[in-house]
């Protein structure tokens, strides 16, 4: 599909920029005339991504940069977030509802799992340094 705009923002991977990530993808959407729901479903989706990038990518101490790079096309939007931190060794495994690394009681596992209950499509590249989520949301 041919893209007709598009978009990249380059943020450090800090909690104080989650809504802020998620509230500039979701203003770029709307050049499509997604509906409420969609836009609501997309602001899900990516503020599981890049929460991921924040509290597993890097580590508490050194912390690093999120790009995320949006695609409109006619009828879509396309949604690349990367980090460039530890990386995902498994990534099928990552992917399992209930799969965590995180911490006793912390987190639940579910972020992959709620990015593909409400995205079109989701695919994760960890290789050479970086990972990408890729999100796909239809209008
Ligand atoms: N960007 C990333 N870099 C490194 N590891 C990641 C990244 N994203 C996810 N993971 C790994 O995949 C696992 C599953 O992620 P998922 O978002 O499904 O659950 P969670 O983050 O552990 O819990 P929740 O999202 O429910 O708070 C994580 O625990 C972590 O090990
Ligand atoms: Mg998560």
């Amino acid at each position: 599909m041919s893209i007709i705009n598009s978009m990249n923002l380059h943020i450090e991977a800090k909690s104080q920029n989650e809504s802020f990530a998620r509230s500039v993808v979701a203003s770029f959407f709307v050049q499509l005339n997604p509906t409420l729901e969609q836009i609501e479903d997309l602001k899900t989706a990516v503020s599981e991504a890049v929460t991921n990038c924040i509290v597993h990518a890097y580590d508490k101490a050194q912390q690093g940069e999120i790009v995320i790079a949006c695609n409109l096309s006619e009828k879509e939007i396309e949604v690349k977030i990367t980090d460039y931190g530890k990386g995902i060794s498994n990534i099928e495994k990552a992917m399992q509802p209930f799969y965590t690394t995180g911490e006793e009681g912390e987190r639940s596992g579910m972020g992959f799992t709620v990015m593909q209950a409400f995205c079109d499509d989701v695919s994760v590249v960890s290789e050479n340094g970086s990972t990408t989520v890729t999100l796909v949301k239809k209008v």
